[in-house]
């Protein structure tokens, strides 16, 4: 069964975690990037979204198209620049992937994006199924661009999966190393009210649905991915520390301090959303990481960084 899987963005987290479990499946994978350098052990094909270009050969390659590429959310302050980077980068490159399937011989028999929870915006308590209201900020609009993006390759018969990500736990990179740091430095505390919920998923988890997606010929639509049990801010803040062994001495850093320091991008730790892992679940998706707990010992378990 297993086939030839085209990762576009694959050489990111998610990419390079994704790309070695399909492996080790025995599936073939190539990557679709900017820089063909970045990663010289994977066969890989060059694009350029924000110019147009692909070369034609990574779409009549691929059984398969996992398309994760996107500027990093996270990373940069949200100049207005940065914003439409953010948003463009995701329409252009599934637009671009799009278009190349239209035009080009191809059997490519599913295409696999994630989106993000974001879509929800700031839900407070509320738990959040793939049917409930969408917000209106940025990210949630970037998500529905994005979404409505992907569902173009379905007018080419193509199964099209969207996974709705939670925050993606690894210890390689990605925000769980960014929560950690001030806590290792003794100076760990809940962000703003520390109420707000974080609907995490460990990586490989995450990996395993996108998998599955391509997998299960039944999987169609939009699923939310995260584990089934997401916890507050604060919640998270003290298993974090007790994982890294360290106390939490600080109270809580104030919303206005985090606004002044990250700007709008503050909209990311200060707003929450508690997403159910119910429909994914019932696809008979089982989670190797049910609990905060058990995610954060897998990282941090025997060494400490
Ligand atoms: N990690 C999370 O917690 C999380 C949560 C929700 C959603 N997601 C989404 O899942 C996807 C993968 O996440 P990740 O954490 O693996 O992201 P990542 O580490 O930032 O990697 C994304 C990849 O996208 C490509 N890329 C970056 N800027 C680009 C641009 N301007 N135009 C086209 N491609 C660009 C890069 O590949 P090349 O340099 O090789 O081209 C990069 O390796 C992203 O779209 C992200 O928004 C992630």
């Amino acid at each position: 069964m297993p086939g030839k899987i085209l990762i576009a963005g694959g050489t990111g987290l998610i990419g390079v975690r994704l790309s070695e479990m399909l492996i080790d499946l025995g599936y073939e994978v190539a990557h679709l990037s900017r820089d063909p350098e970045k990663l010289p052990s994977y066969k890989t094909f060059k694009w350029d979204p924000q110019n147009g270009y692909i070369d034609a050969n990574a779409i009549s390659y691929a059984d398969y198209i996992v398309n994760l590429a996107g500027a990093n959310v996270g990373s940069d302050k949200w100049t207005d620049e940065r914003k439409k980077k953010i948003l463009s980068s995701r329409v252009d490159s599934a637009n671009l992937i799009y278009r190349s399937l239209q035009e080009n011989e191809h059997h490519v028999k599913g295409y696999i994006t994630p989106s993000a929870i974001g879509i929800y915006g700031n839900s407070g308590e509320q738990l959040m199924s793939e049917e409930s209201t969408y917000a209106s900020d940025f990210l949630a609009e970037v998500c529905k661009a994005w979404e409505a993006a992907a569902w173009q390759m379905k007018e080419l018969n193509i199964r099209t999966v969207i996974l709705r990500l939670g925050l993606v736990l690894s210890n390689k990179g990605g925000a769980l190393p960014q929560i950690a740091r001030p806590i290792k430095l003794g100076a760990g505390a809940p962000l703003g009210s520390g109420k707000q919920y974080m609907s995490w998923i460990h990586i490989d988890d995450a990996c395993r649905i996108f998998i599955r997606a391509i997998e299960d010929p039944q999987m169609e639509g939009v699923y939310n991915a995260v584990a089934p049990h997401p916890v507050t801010n604060k919640e998270f803040t003290t298993e974090l520390a007790e994982a890294l062994k360290r106390p939490l001495v600080l109270p809580k850093v104030p919303a206005f301090a985090l606004n002044l320091v990250l700007g709008e991008m503050s909209e990311v730790v200060l707003t929450g959303q508690r997403v159910s892992a119910n429909k994914i679940m019932q696809t008979g998706f089982t989670f190797e990481y049910n609990y905060l707990e058990e995610a954060l010992e897998s990282f941090y378990e025997k060494n400490f960084n």
